[in-house]
């Protein structure tokens, strides 16, 4: 009877043309109520004897079913449902492999791993860094968490100065236990200069901090880049130079540079820039409004107040400073139209860099 059985059982599991056919034989046959289970679980009413004999036998039967299910399985498993040929490296070729061994198509292409990559404000902070230090710049760091002292006065930004409250500067974050989130990056002029004689060439990529009802265009949290130059006679005229080389090392085209007269507490005269439009060459198209040009950042000779609360005599020196947002160079560069994808942790917009 248990001949019969292993024989039956031999012969289902060669029929069988897939998986799920073989896990059923396998269950008919080995499952907690397969028919071979059966057998070995009804040992203990036996007679000793018969016992020794049916339980030795039917173990046996039992070792023979797994082995070849197993084999079977690992058929199905194999590559391509075919079995692949190792013969070029002395393998089995065109034979399942021996029971015990698995499967290594080692001619199989490979699964590529997901990897991360930079984000894009981090791609371009790296690229104007690069810049910046070909002309001579130091990069430096600052503290995100600030004193009203460097965020505002130093800058001749005192109490009660509209440029406090009224200005994007004065909405800002202040702390429970007091300081504030930086507003801008400028605060950096007044701690690089306490530290370091002129002549100085700095810049300071960072991050800043303001209260905004976000859209488009505002973040509570974006990048600035501050810049900052001091020597003996450093003029507008430098600037100028300066800036455009930037510009047209960053875009890789001619570019054109206009200022126009502004306003910051800590600069005088003060300026706004514009560079012609690097997508329509200054034609007029629907990224500058059609005017041709886009404004790119704040900047100015520094305020004799502002040299003076960083140590410095402003009869002996003058410069320039600029602040800039990398947001938007970075918005302008890849033609992005809304600052909130930055930190939306999308993955289909940061894919594309
Ligand atoms: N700090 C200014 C802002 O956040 C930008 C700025 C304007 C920086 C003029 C400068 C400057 O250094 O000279 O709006």
């Amino acid at each position: 009877m248990l001949n019969q059985l292993k024989q039956n059982a031999l012969k289902e599991i060669a029929a069988t043309k897939e998986l799920k056919g073989l896990d059923a034989v396998y269950r008919r046959y080995l499952g907690r109520k397969g028919e071979l289970t059966k057998v070995l679980r009804s040992l203990k009413d036996l007679s000793e004897k018969e016992r020794k004999e049916t339980g030795t036998a039917a173990n046996e039967i039992k070792r023979g079913l797994e082995e070849a299910v197993g084999e079977k399985r690992r058929e199905f498993l194999a590559p391509s449902g075919k079995t692949p040929s190792l013969s070029r490296f002395g393998g089995t070729s065109g034979k399942t492999p021996p029971s015990g061994v698995n499967w290594l198509d080692v001619t199989a292409p490979g699964v590529k791993p997901a990897v991360g990559h930079l984000h894009p404000i981090t791609l371009v902070q790296r690229q104007v860094e690069d810049i910046f230090q070909s002309m001579g710049f130091s990069v430096v760091d600052g503290p995100e968490v600030e004193t009203e002292y460097y965020n505002f006065d130093a800058l001749n930004i005192p109490p009660g100065h509209p440029a406090r409250d009224v200005l994007s500067l004065g909405r800002t974050f202040y702390l429970k236990k007091g300081g504030l989130m930086r507003s801008h990056t400028s605060p950096m002029q007044i701690r690089y200069m306490e530290k370091h004689n002129p002549p100085i060439r700095m810049i300071v990529p960072g991050k800043v901090f303001r209260v905004e009802a976000t859209d488009s265009s505002h973040e509570t949290n974006f990048y600035q880049l501050e810049g900052l130059m001091i020597g003996k006679d450093v003029s507008v005229a430098n600037f100028k130079a300066v800036i455009q080389e930037f510009l047209e090392n960053f875009f890789k085209k001619s570019i054109k540079v206009k200022l126009r007269p502004s306003y910051f507490p800590f600069v005088e005269p003060g300026f706004e820039i514009d560079m012609s439009c690097t997508m329509c060459v200054g034609k007029g198209c629907a990224a500058c409004k059609y005017s041709g040009w886009i404004e790119m950042m704040g900047a100015g000779m520094i305020h004799p107040k502002v040299l003076k609360s960083g140590g410095l005599d402003p009869k002996k020196w003058q410069g320039f400073a600029f602040g800039m947002s990398l947001d938007r160079l970075t918005m302008i560069k890849y033609r992005i139209n809304d600052i909130r994808l930055f930190h939306s942790g999308d993955l289909r917009f940061l894919q594309q860099f």
